[in-house]
């Protein structure tokens, strides 16, 4: 169970700044993520644990709404926290009645999770080539395959 100091919120103006400042420069994850949830287009999900950002997710309004980008300090995974910001994305899916996550096919660990928290394969897959600034600051591109799984929410 995820500790009580550990709390998920939408991302402030103020607190996009905190969270760029732990990026490799010229990542711009949180700042692309941000203009989007300023934009209307989503939610920028961030777990703080003592004022710390420890992970994040995406809620893209999409229909049905889809959880992206999902991810926690390496430091901290296992302890409930990404299970926690998924929860808090269904939370505010709900009135959609459904959430998708896209998961890599080879990752099966993540898989895990969202199987476990009901998480059923729509059929869809697709794959895609994204860019990404990596620990060392290096700008790398990547071609990944994902498989999509969905979770009906209900109103209760
Ligand atoms: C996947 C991820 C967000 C889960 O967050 P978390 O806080 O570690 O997860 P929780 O503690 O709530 O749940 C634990 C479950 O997460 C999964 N998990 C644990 N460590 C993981 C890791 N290093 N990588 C991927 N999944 C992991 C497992 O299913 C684990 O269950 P288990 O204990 O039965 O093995 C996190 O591990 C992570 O950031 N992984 C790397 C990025 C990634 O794969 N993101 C998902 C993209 S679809």
């Amino acid at each position: 169970m995820v500790s009580n100091s550990v709390a998920i919120r939408r991302c402030t103006s103020h607190e996009v700044a905190i969270i760029e400042s732990r990026e490799p420069p010229g990542a711009g994850v949180a700042r692309s993520l941000f203009t989007a949830q300023q934009a209307g287009r989503g939610l920028y999900l961030v777990a703080w644990e003592d004022d710390i950002p420890v992970g994040g997710g995406y809620l893209e309004w999409t229909q049905p709404p889809e959880l992206k980008n999902l991810q926690v300090d390496e430091p901290r995974r296992g302890r409930g926290i990404g299970n926690a910001i998924i929860v808090a994305a269904e939370r505010e899916a709900r009135q959609d009645g459904a959430l998708e996550i896209g998961v890599g096919v080879d990752n099966f660990d993540a898989r895990r999770l969202y199987e476990r928290l009901g998480y059923l394969p729509t059929g869809r897959r697709e794959t895609y080539t994204y860019e990404y600034v990596d620990a060392d600051g290096t700008r790398q591109k990547e071609t990944e395959t994902a498989v999509y799984l969905r979770k009906v929410l209900t109103s209760s």
